[in-house]
């Protein structure tokens, strides 16, 4: 028997999808997020709670059935060969300690589990095709199914190769991952929009998903846009390494950059020691993350595990807490709008953020 609804359930979900469409849209289509990433990862979890407790209110226009975004129509849509997924998130050390039973359950619990784990790299997910080793196509994430043609701005990325090289090249590859700006490059971006009297970007994450979705490469070109190689997408080929790191050896053997603070656990505890040791060297590296990810490192595993609607089972992304500063209140302005509404508008003393003067709260990170 289904639980029956209140009212107020009812409201609520009706809220939080419209609310989370929203935000959605405005930081994937917008490029222009006024949430924090901690906030909106609250409403995405409280929308999960509510439809799992009541599962007949999950409808298809659900943002929860939804792996990304919707497209952008200026570009040519692309579907994916095999969907791209999202990651399920843990935000507490129990979190992720049941993500680890819960898969020992699903395997026999006395198989020995290996995971990777990663840094979660804070950029734009992209989709490569190499037909023969050459590089066809690529396509960013969009909704999971269907994505943006972006092959001519990803062309412009000095280090994605436009053909592999090597031994044993499938005749079709797909090479996911994420294509972000470094953190000293957003610096100067930031710096020169602002001398040119342009809007900076909030983020690294949004300066580059702005710079890929130029429709002029040209411009994409001149944005110093990086790629680290995460996973592996469709494939023809028969003979693939058994695990995921040797997966992502294979990658760098190919010429694809993949990136260099990847490790391998063996048991789940090395893996929270490894988020702690990230977190003490996040400020260090030269790019943004914003937690790390655990991947069951055994492809067969993997398989086995599978998939449950939005996300893998065999993996889950493990955040860092929002960073917080605080700052001091300087006025409150009030603006009048058109309707002779008034909104009032705080000003803050700009606190140092990431190395940058900034203002409280910025808004950050990626949601998915
Ligand atoms: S693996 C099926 N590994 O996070 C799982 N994703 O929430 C495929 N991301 O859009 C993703 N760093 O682009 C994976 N080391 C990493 C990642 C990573 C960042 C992004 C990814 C995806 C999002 C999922």
């Amino acid at each position: 028997m289904p639980n029956s609804v209140p009212a107020s359930i009812k409201r609520r979900l009706t809220q939080l999808k419209q609310e989370i469409s929203a935000h959605r849209d405005r930081y994937y289509l917008l490029d222009d997020p006024i949430l924090s990433d901690t906030e909106f990862d609250q409403l995405f979890a409280e929308l999960l709670r509510l439809e799992n407790q009541y599962p007949q209110l999950v409808t298809a226009d659900s943002p929860s059935q939804r792996v990304g975004a919707t497209p952008l129509s200026q570009f040519q849509l692309l579907t994916h060969v095999s969907p791209m997924l999202s990651l399920d998130n843990a935000f507490t050390k129990e979190e992720v300690l049941a993500f680890n039973r819960r898969i020992q359950e699903r395997l026999k619990s006395q198989e020995t589990i290996e995971y990777a784990c990663e840094p979660k790299l804070d950029g734009v997910a992209v989709n490569l095709s190499y037909v023969q080793g050459t590089l066809q196509r690529a396509a960013t994430r969009g909704d999971g199914q269907v994505g943006e043609d972006i092959t001519l701005n990803i062309r412009t990325i000095q280090q994605i190769p436009l053909q592999l090289h090597g031994k044993n090249i499938p005749k079709y590859l797909e090479v996911r991952g994420e294509v972000y700006l470094p953190k000293k490059a957003f610096q100067r971006l930031n710096r020169r929009l602002s001398a040119a009297g342009e809007k900076p970007f909030v983020n690294p994450r949004n300066a580059a998903a702005g710079s890929l979705r130029q429709l002029d490469p040209k411009i994409t070109a001149q944005r110093p846009l990086a790629f680290f190689a995460h996973s592996l997408g469709a494939i023809k080929e028969e003979n693939l390494p058994p695990q995921h790191t040797l997966i992502l050896q294979q990658f760098a053997k190919w010429g694809l950059p993949v990136c260099p603070q990847t490790q391998v656990a063996h048991t789940i505890e090395a893996c929270l020691h490894y988020y702690q040791a990230l977190a003490q060297e996040r400020p260090n590296l030269p790019y943004e993350i914003d937690g790390v990810v655990y991947k069951v490192n055994s492809l067969a595993q993997q398989q086995r595990l599978g998939f449950i609607s939005r996300a893998p089972r065999w993996a889950i992304a493990h955040k860092f807490p929002a960073e917080e500063a605080t700052t001091r209140l300087l006025a409150i302005h009030f603006q009048v709008g058109r309707t002779g509404a008034l909104t009032p508008v705080a000003r803050l003393e700009p606190v140092l953020w990431g190395g940058l003067p900034s203002v409280i709260p910025p808004c950050g990170g990626c949601h998915s």
